[in-house]
Formats: C-alpha cells, sequence, structure tokens
C-alpha cells in the first residue's frame, strides 16, 4: 500500500478490556476499529484502502460501486473518494429514496443510480457487475462490501497490527458478511490465532466461499464460523437483539452498529456460555464499525 493512503490509518487502535458479565468466564477484549476514523473506522478503510491502491496502479480516477441505501460500504467509498481525489459512483439497490447515508454520500460527491431489484440480482458474476456498471463509464469497479482479493489484502494491515498488539494463544471473533475481512485476517495471521467468524447473514455458501479465498497450502490462523440468532432476519434488528444492545452500550459506553458487531457479540456471549477455552488464550472481539447504519434504525449515531 502506498505510504500516503496507509499513513492515512497508521495509528494503531486500542484493544480494551469488556466489563461486567463479560468478564465473568472468560476475560474478553474489544479491537476499537471503529476509531481508527471518524469516516472510514471499522473494516471499511482496509478493505478501501486494498481496492484504492489497486485503482491507482491501473491508472483509474473513478470508482464504482454498489449497495442498497444504508450501505456502509456506499458510504465509505463516498467519503474515501473524496478524501484521495476520486470521482465515485454508487449503484444503489431499489427506487429512489433519499436515506441519510445516500445524503451523506452525495454530498461527499458520489453520483447515485437507482437499479431496480431483479437488475441489481445481476451483481454476483464478473459478468453480471460489468453488465450492470458498463452504463457508468470507465471506472474501477469494486464489488459489493468491496469484497474480492483487492480487499482481502488491505486487510493485512489490520491483520500485522493486532498481531504485534498480541502475545500468546488468541480467539480473534469477527462479524461476517461477504467474509473479505475474515478471509483477509485468517490468511495474514500466524497459527496462534484462531479466527471465530460469526455470520450476520443466512449464506450457504459462505464456508465454500471463503475457503476460496484462502491459500490453497494455508497455515496460518485456524478458523470456524457460527451462524447468529438474528441472520434470517436480513437487516432487521430484532427487539431481543436490540436489548441485548442496549445493555452492552449502557455497560461498556461503547457504540455498536445494528446489523454487525451486535449480532456478533450477541453470539459470543452465548457461545463463551458453553465453549471450553483453555485459560491462557486471549479472546479479542472485532469491532467491524459501521455506525452511521444506525441512522436506519432510528438510533442516533452515539450510543
Ligand atoms: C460494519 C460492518 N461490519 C462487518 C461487515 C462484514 O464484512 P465482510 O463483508 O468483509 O465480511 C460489514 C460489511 O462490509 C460492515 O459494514
Amino acid at each position: 500500500m502506498t505510504n500516503s493512503l496507509l499513513t492515512a490509518f497508521s495509528l494503531p487502535t486500542p484493544i480494551q478490556s469488556l466489563t461486567g458479565s463479560w468478564q465473568s468466564r472468560y476475560p474478553v477484549f474489544m479491537k476499537r476499529e471503529e476509531l481508527r476514523d471518524p469516516e472510514l473506522g471499522g473494516n471499511k478503510w482496509c478493505k478501501l484502502m486494498g481496492h484504492i491502491e489497486a485503482a491507482r496502479r491501473h491508472g483509474h480516477d473513478h470508482l464504482l460501486s454498489v449497495g442498497g441505501a444504508w450501505s456502509n460500504h456506499l458510504h465509505a467509498l463516498a467519503l474515501a473518494g473524496r478524501r484521495f481525489g476520486f470521482a465515485t459512483t454508487g449503484l444503489v439497490r431499489g427506487h429512489e429514496v433519499m436515506t441519510e447515508t445516500l445524503a451523506d454520500a452525495a454530498n461527499a460527491g458520489m453520483r447515485l443510480h437507482f437499479i431496480p431489484r431483479n437488475a441489481y440480482r445481476q451483481r454476483h458474476t464478473v459478468e453480471g457487475l460489468s453488465g450492470l456498471t458498463m452504463a457508468y463509464g470507465r471506472a474501477w469497479i469494486i464489488p459489493e462490501g468491496g469484497e474480492g482479493r483487492h480487499g482481502a489484502a488491505g486487510v493485512t494491515h489490520l491483520a500485522a497490527e493486532i498481531e504485534s498488539q498480541l502475545s500468546g494463544q488468541v480467539i480473534l471473533a469477527v462479524p461476517v458478511g461477504s467474509g473479505t475481512t475474515m478471509a483477509g485476517l485468517v490468511a495474514a495471521l500466524p497459527s496462534r490465532f484462531q479466527v471465530w467468524g460469526f455470520q450476520a447473514f443466512n449464506d450457504a455458501s459462505l464456508a465454500t466461499r471463503l475457503a476460496a479465498q484462502l491459500p490453497s497450502n494455508h497455515q496460518g490462523a485456524g478458523w470456524r464460523l457460527y451462524p447468529t440468532e438474528a441472520m434470517r432476519t436480513h437487516h432487521q434488528l430484532p427487539e431481543k437483539l436490540m436489548l441485548f444492545m442496549q445493555k452492552f452500550e449502557q455497560e461498556q459506553g461503547i457504540a455498536l452498529d445494528p446489523i454487525y458487531t451486535v449480532r456478533m457479540l450477541s453470539a459470543l456471549d452465548q457461545l463463551l456460555a458453553v465453549a471450553d477455552i483453555p485459560d491462557n488464550s486471549t479472546i479479542l472481539a472485532l469491532h467491524t464499525g459501521g455506525l452511521q447504519g444506525r441512522r436506519g434504525h432510528g438510533l442516533a449515531l452515539a450510543a
């Protein structure tokens, strides 16, 4: 990664001990990645930096991607484009709406186009995505959520930082959407790490796609995927999870996003009640940011 991009994100984020019931079975820590940057904190900076670096290398000055009306990814892409000197285009799923997320993106200079849902479904294949995007000019196309090898390459910087901050055996709990962040971490971390991924959504092909993103001779960190209770509710925040989130925020003073980190923490909490973990392991939960999405659930930006 070019220095000018990386130096913008070079200060390590803190690792903080969680308090109260989070200390009763095993000590649990949180990597406060959401504090990395007010606009691009969480897992966004590393996934996007991998893509931005690749776009620059290939001589592009226009970034294009796809997402929903409350997409953390489109929001971060618009702000990253403004900061690093790229034009940006966002293809938004569904009929025209102006959410706070999209208003921020438009204010940062992103051109928005609304795509009917049946056409948007083509985004999953390379051909489908380029068919969907070809009408919008020559642009570096970033798959939904910053997925793909460039996204995972950016995550190596986060992995290196975590590795330097903790010694010994570590269980790293990570929320999983596309699996790009998790794949990047598993690929880059050594074997003293176990990465536990918590599926935010119901996706039967995830394990296969994750394995496909790892080198065939992978000998580093081990990994496991766990379901989460709300993963069949798409982007909803069921009442039980909302109560869990409120309790966590009150106890810890840490705001959560309403989809990813909260689903992971709730499942991790249940898992730790039954798991048998060696005493010398450190359990580290990764906060992947996404706080702007709180507004889609009527929540204030801060807890
Ligand atoms: C806040 C947040 N956390 C976690 C994820 C999941 O990351 P990945 O798609 O790399 O699995 C996303 C989606 O990009 C996200 O917006």
